[in-house]
Parts: structure tokens; C-alpha cells; sequence
């Protein structure tokens, strides 16, 4: 393979190979710190950071707050605390080596201000910032004004056509490199937009040169991108080097990462990633951003495939062909649906899923008693993470809500990858994965479970392989 050209990011020099910011604690200081160190980006995830206090005990996140707003600013406090702590650990692991930046998803709740909290408290620590999710407008100027870099996450030459012209085009200096995250191929979050088809994959080419032409046409010749979302051994990517419709590139990685020693993932979730198969990551809409996001299909997810499917559309009057009288709730109020989705809905509810619950678009959906207490639970329980949320209706507003009704098809996000990253469960928890996962059980480096070092992993990644 062509030898990799080193890229200045973030005001130095570095292998052009990143890992990608994962939250919640699945990216974090050490392993951010050990990919610097290896001499490329580390990026850890500044949401909802875990923090240690002397002893090296983790500082739980509880939560005392009897309204949601209160317990949304507990949580602010939190983030600041625990991204702070991060940088600290990923500056003292990187030894000088590399670059450290640090991920934020700009529909958290009150990124701004945990930005503004988080480079206060760690100033010299974090080079540059990576945000996406949304349009982060005003993450320019925040870098700025701390004296860092910002990478904006876009996943079409659109979107970052709208965010240059809007903001960016004001703090050109601090712009050190764009991300095209590929919305078919990376896990977490994707970027999909209402004229993609989340079924027809694109190839990521022809919409990273859509890209780079924008890019030039602005004058940002120079500017890298970092090609996230699919990338596995670089020789597939080898006629993207020293290619001029490409320009200065380098690639990110999410989900190769997950396999290190440095990864703060359980064990369980490493094992469980040497068995996937293709196919097995599915890319669905039930997250409560809004986004599209892939993930293992785990019993978790097959869960949330149930209760779509067990939906259908009813109305408080008889109208149209939605005639058949269906009585819901514990004071069976009639509702109507059409003859055939009733003998659908008395089918479930023979099979245990006796409760149905509306939700926002007018439709029922169908789950047993424990589901029905565990999504109640947890909207009660919502501690305001997101700056809007279809799962609780909690919104960052003078209102603190979307003005919807909360959407029963969705989860608490905040809960499940708190869980995931906490404890050996990997089944019936949010199991974010790249479509690519599946490569972990056919390459042949990881035969008979080898684990790599991150500095193995990023040696070998410069090899091609
Ligand atoms: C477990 C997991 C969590 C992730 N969390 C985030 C996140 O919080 N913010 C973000 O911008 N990207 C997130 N990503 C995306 C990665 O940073 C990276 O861009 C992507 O995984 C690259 O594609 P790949 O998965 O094919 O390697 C996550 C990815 C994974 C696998
Ligand atoms: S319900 Fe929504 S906003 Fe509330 S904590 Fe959970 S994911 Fe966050």
C-alpha cells in the first residue's frame, strides 16, 4: 500500500488516522490518550464523561432533583466535571504525542455550555472539538473564542455547504478538518436526511469529491477531511491517497477501537463483537433524537422492532373505515380502528401484550405490563439529557417540553448507554456498532480472540490491514 501521508491537524503533525468520539464513556481519556500516543487523534467523548474522585472510585451520576430541570442541571454539572477529568487523563496518557480532541453531539442538552465548562477547566489539554448531530452553527465560534480546533461531523456536501456559509466561513482559521461520516456504514448516530433512502446505501466517493469540490470552491484546499464509517483495512481505501478530487485525507474509526485493551468497553461486549455476522447491524429510526442511529440487533433492538410493528392507526370518533370499537386503558375507553387491525390488537393482547399506549401520530402500540412500567419509569425518571426528546417530550425550553406527546416507540437513550458502558449486559441494552462489525469475526488478526494494544492497532492500521 502507498505510505500514509502525515496531516498537520490541530496544529500538528500526526498519522492520519483518528478515533472517532463515542459516548456515553466508550471513547474516553485512556483510550483517546493511548491513540495520541500512538501518534494519530484521539478523541474522547465529552457526554456525560465518567469521573474518578482520589481513590479512584467512579463518581456516581445520581441524581437528586425532584423536577426534571433540576435534574437536568445536576446532569450539566456532571458533564462538565467528567469531561474535565477526561482530558486530564488523555493529556497525562498522550505524553505529548498526537492530538487529543473531544466529542460532543450538539442535541445534548446545553452543549454550549458544557463546552464553555468543559475547555474552561482544561485549558491546553484538548486540541480540537468534534461535534455533530445536528447543525452546529455555534461550535466555531466556541472553539475560538478557547483557542481550539472544531471538526463539524457532516454526512453530505450540503449540510456543510449551509453550516460554512451561515458560521463558519467568519472563523476559517480554527476549521481543522471536516468529518463526512458515511449515514450507511458508521455506527452511532447517522446523519441521514429526508431525500436518502435509508434502504439504498450510496458509495461514499463520489459524496466525499461532492465534498472536497465544495470545500476548494470556498478555498479550503487545505482542510483535510476524515472519511468515518465503514473504514477497515486501508488498502481498500488506497485510490483515495494522494488522489486530488480527494485532497488531504485522513480516516476515522469507531468501531475497529472497541477491540483494544485501552477500550473501557465490558468484556462481554468484546466478545460479543467477535461473533456478528453481516447483517447483524441494523440501521433503524427508534432513537428519541430523531436521528437514525445503528446498532446491533440485540433483543434490545428486536424489542423496539415489536412494538412498531405491533401498531395501529385509531381515532377517539368512528370515521372512515376506522369503525371497529376497541376499549383501552384501565377504565376501557372505546377508541376505533379498522375491523382488520382490531382482530390484529385482540391477538396481541391474547399473546400478553395487554397494554396500548398512544402515541404521537395518532397511532397504538402494543407491549406487556412490565414494558408498559419500565417506559413510564423511565419518562418520570428523564433527567433532561437532549435538547429535545420524542421519548419523554422533555425539551431545552422556557416550556421544558416539545409541546408533543411523549413517544412510547422510543427509549431513555441517557439509561441504556449509561448501562451498556456500565455493566456486562450487551443484550437487552443499545449496542451502537458500524456496519463493518461483522469484519472483526473474518479478519484474520483477531483469530482466537486476540485483543490488540491501541498501538498495535494503529501500526497495523498504517500497514494497509
Ligand atoms: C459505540 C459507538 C458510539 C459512538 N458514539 C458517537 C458519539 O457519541 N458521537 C459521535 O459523533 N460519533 C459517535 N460514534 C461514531 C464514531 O465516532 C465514528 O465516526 C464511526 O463509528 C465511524 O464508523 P465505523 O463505526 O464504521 O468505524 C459512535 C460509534 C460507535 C461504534
Ligand atoms: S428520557 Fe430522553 S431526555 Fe430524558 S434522560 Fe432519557 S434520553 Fe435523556
Amino acid at each position: 500500500m502507498k505510505a500514509l501521508r502525515p496531516l498537520v491537524m490541530s496544529g500538528k503533525e500526526v498519522l492520519p488516522v483518528v478515533e472517532g468520539g463515542k459516548g456515553i464513556s466508550v471513547s474516553n481519556g485512556e483510550s483517546s490518550g493511548a491513540w495520541a500516543s500512538a501518534g494519530g487523534v484521539g478523541t474522547f467523548s465529552g457526554v456525560n464523561a465518567d469521573a474518578y474522585d482520589e481513590n479512584g472510585q467512579l463518581i456516581p451520576q445520581l441524581y437528586h432533583g425532584r423536577t426534571r430541570r433540576e435534574r437536568h442541571e445536576e446532569l450539566i454539572a456532571h458533564s462538565i466535571r467528567g469531561g474535565i477529568y477526561q482530558a486530564r487523563v488523555a493529556h497525562e496518557t498522550a505524553g505529548g504525542e498526537g492530538r487529543i480532541h473531544m466529542n460532543v453531539l450538539w442535541e445534548m442538552a446545553a452543549a454550549e455550555q458544557i463546552l464553555h465548562g468543559v475547555l474552561e477547566g482544561s485549558k491546553g489539554l484538548i486540541h480540537g472539538i468534534t461535534c455533530g448531530a445536528g447543525m452546529p452553527y455555534r461550535v466555531a465560534e466556541i472553539a475560538v473564542k478557547h483557542g481550539v480546533y472544531y471538526y463539524p461531523i457532516v454526512s453530505s456536501a450540503r449540510a456543510f455547504r449551509a453550516l460554512w456559509l451561515r458560521a463558519y466561513n467568519k472563523f476559517r482559521d480554527f476549521l481543522g478538518g471536516v468529518v463526512y461520516e458515511d449515514p450507511w456504514l458508521a455506527g452511532g448516530h447517522n446523519g441521514l436526511s429526508n431525500s436518502e433512502d435509508p434502504l439504498k446505501p450510496e458509495d461514499p466517493y463520489p459524496r466525499v469529491k461532492a465534498l472536497r469540490e465544495m470545500m476548494n470552491s470556498f478555498g479550503l484546499h487545505d482542510t483535510p477531511i476524515l472519511m468515518a464509517g465503514g473504514v477497515w483495512w486501508l488498502s481498500e481505501w488506497e485510490h483515495w491517497l494522494d488522489n486530488p478530487e480527494i485532497g488531504p485525507i485522513g480516516f476515522q474509526f469507531g468501531t475497529r477501537p472497541l477491540l483494544t485493551r485501552e477500550s473501557p468497553i465490558s468484556d462481554a461486549w468484546k466478545q460479543r463483537l467477535l461473533t456478528l455476522k453481516p447483517g447483524d447491524v441494523y440501521l433503524n429510526h427508534f432513537s428519541p433524537t430523531g436521528f437514525y442511529s445503528s446498532a446491533v440487533s440485540n433483543p434490545f433492538l428486536e424489542e423496539l422492532k415489536g412494538r412498531a410493528e405491533r401498531q395501529v392507526a385509531y381515532s377517539v370518533e368512528p370515521v372512515g373505515d376506522l369503525t371497529a370499537e376497541f376499549q383501552v386503558g384501565p377504565r376501557g375507553r372505546p377508541v376505533y380502528l379498522t375491523e382488520h387491525d382490531r382482530e390484529r390488537a385482540q391477538g396481541w393482547v391474547a399473546a400478553g401484550h395487554t397494554n396500548a399506549l398512544k402515541t404521537p401520530d395518532t397511532t397504538l402500540i402494543f407491549v406487556d405490563q412490565a414494558t408498559s412500567d419500565v417506559i413510564r419509569k423511565d419518562q418520570v425518571d428523564c433527567m433532561g439529557c437532549l435538547s429535545a426528546c420524542n421519548f419523554s417530550n422533555w425539551a431545552q425550553n422556557e416550556e421544558g417540553t416539545t409541546g408533543r406527546k411523549a413517544d412510547p416507540r422510543s427509549f431513555c437513550i441517557q439509561k441504556t448507554l449509561q448501562n451498556i458502558s456500565h455493566s456486562e449486559d450487551v443484550e437487552h441494552q443499545l449496542m451502537f456498532a458500524g456496519h463493518n462489525a461483522y469484519r472483526f469475526g473474518q479478519d484474520p488478526w483477531y483469530q482466537n480472540g486476540f485483543v490488540p494494544t491501541v498501538k498495535q492497532l494503529v501500526e497495523r492500521i498504517a500497514t494497509g490491514y
